[in-house]
């Protein structure tokens, strides 16, 4: 899959119809779907005013509350994507109603497949890419390309790779944040030398409700490259994890207006990581050439093969340490049967350099021998289409 994730919410209370439209979104082929279903209108609202979909699908009658109204509630808060309402029992007079509404596609339940689903999903995306928002900025720009970088194990480099790419990205002119999400004590502070006066504590002290775009700024370190930086807190936190809700709305306010979200997350998984990774755009799985490690790494790929997760996954491979003889490159992709995005040479010296001085390596030299490959990485990933290191 080289496309990015679409985040589709459904608001319809018939559980049945919720079943059939993800079985659909499942069957189309080369696209994938983040799916998000709410049966009320309070959840729909309150979901709606999170933001983070590329794309509403709207039961045209929800319990008390007509889905038309919600469509209008929504298109009276500032677009915050296209509506493809669905109905029923369609009539003439409910698609005329439903477009002078401002919904961007209408669909007959039962009547249609997964190819027509999709493209009226598509169709609906693109129109609305096109209308101009109060801000100026055009509302597809609105969600960022998540990156998430996992260790196949602890210590073999994940942290250097997300902080590198994610330098690398503002060097090149791009808008990024990057996010340590661990409960407690990630080294991205220290590896960008940036001072977790606020960090992820802050937010995980808040309701899951209050976590938004503005919570979030509040909470992010600047970089002097101009990234921004959520740390992980730097203490002993006293709830073991984070939840799934908070992960999923540090990550949708994350994304707002940003081009890329970069994110270093834990080898472990917990349930907030494992809301990252489903909803990603890329997983990078960060292995070293060595045997140990991809064996971890097989079991990572196993796990995330079945959750199903939409987004594209690949593998970073990394040298600490120069080997007399590192894995093939070749070797491991067959292997793991997964493409290489990647490949890291070693470079102790630089990195440890880089260390003292409050690096990424990428800013601190970025004529060294060594950057070239990470440099090539966040091209790689931020390219149009996702496209791995050709064989
Ligand atoms: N390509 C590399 N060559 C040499 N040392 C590296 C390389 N990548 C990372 N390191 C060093 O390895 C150590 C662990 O890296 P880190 O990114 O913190 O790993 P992780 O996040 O997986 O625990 C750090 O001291 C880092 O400087
Ligand atoms: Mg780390």
């Amino acid at each position: 899959m080289t496309k990015d994730v679409i985040r589709v919410l459904l608001i319809d209370d018939d559980e049945d119809d919720c079943v059939v439209t993800r079985d659909l979104l499942e069957e189309v082929e080369g696209q994938s779907f983040y799916f998000k279903w709410v049966p009320t209108h309070h959840e729909a609202v309150e979901e709606i005013r999170r933001g983070g979909y590329h794309v509403f699908l709207l039961d045209v009658r929800l319990g008390s509350w007509s889905g038309l109204d919600i469509l209008r509630y929504e298109l009276d808060h500032g677009r915050k994507g296209p509506v493809v309402v669905l109905t029923g029992h369609g009539t003439r007079e409910l698609d005329v109603e439903a477009m002078q509404s401002g919904a961007a596609g209408y669909l007959v339940k039962g009547t249609f497949g997964a190819a027509e689903l999709e493209r009226t999903i598509r169709y609906a995306i693109e129109r609305h890419r096109y209308l101009p928002t109060e801000t100026g900025r055009e509302e597809g720009s609105e969600l960022a390309r998540t990156l998430v970088f996992m260790g196949a194990k602890g210590g073999v480099g994940t942290t250097t790779v997300a902080a590198n790419v994610a330098a690398a990205l503002v060097r090149g002119g791009r808008e990024a944040t990057i996010l340590d999400l661990r409960s407690q004590f990630g080294t991205l502070a220290s590896q960008l030398d940036v001072a977790p006066s606020t960090s992820l504590y802050d937010l995980l002290e808040l309701e899951v409700e209050k976590i938004d775009e503005n919570a979030l700024d509040n909470c992010l370190r600047r970089h002097s490259s101009g990234l921004g930086v959520l740390c992980s807190p730097q203490r002993a936190f006293n709830e073991e994890q984070i939840s799934a809700d908070c992960a999923a709305a540090i990550m949708k306010s994350a994304g707002k207006n940003k081009e890329f979200v970069v994110v270093d997350l834990p080898s472990e998984v917990t349930p907030g990581s494992r809301e990252v990774l489903t909803s990603a755009d890329f997983i990078g799985i960060v292995v070293e050439r060595e045997p140990s490690c991809v064996l971890h790494a097989e079991k990572n790929l196993d796990m995330l093969r079945a959750w199903n997760v939409g987004g594209t996954v690949g593998l970073v491979l990394v040298d600490r340490t120069p080997r007399s003889a590192p894995l093939p490159v070749s070797t491991i992709r067959a292997r793991l049967n997964c493409d290489v995005y990647g490949t890291i040479p070693a470079a102790p010296d630089v990195y440890q350099e880089a260390q003292t001085q409050g690096g990424p390596l990428v800013l601190l030299a970025p004529q060294h021998d060594a950057v070239g490959a990470l440099v090539e990485l966040a091209e790689r990933l931020s390219a149009e289409k996702l496209l791995p290191v050709p064989v």
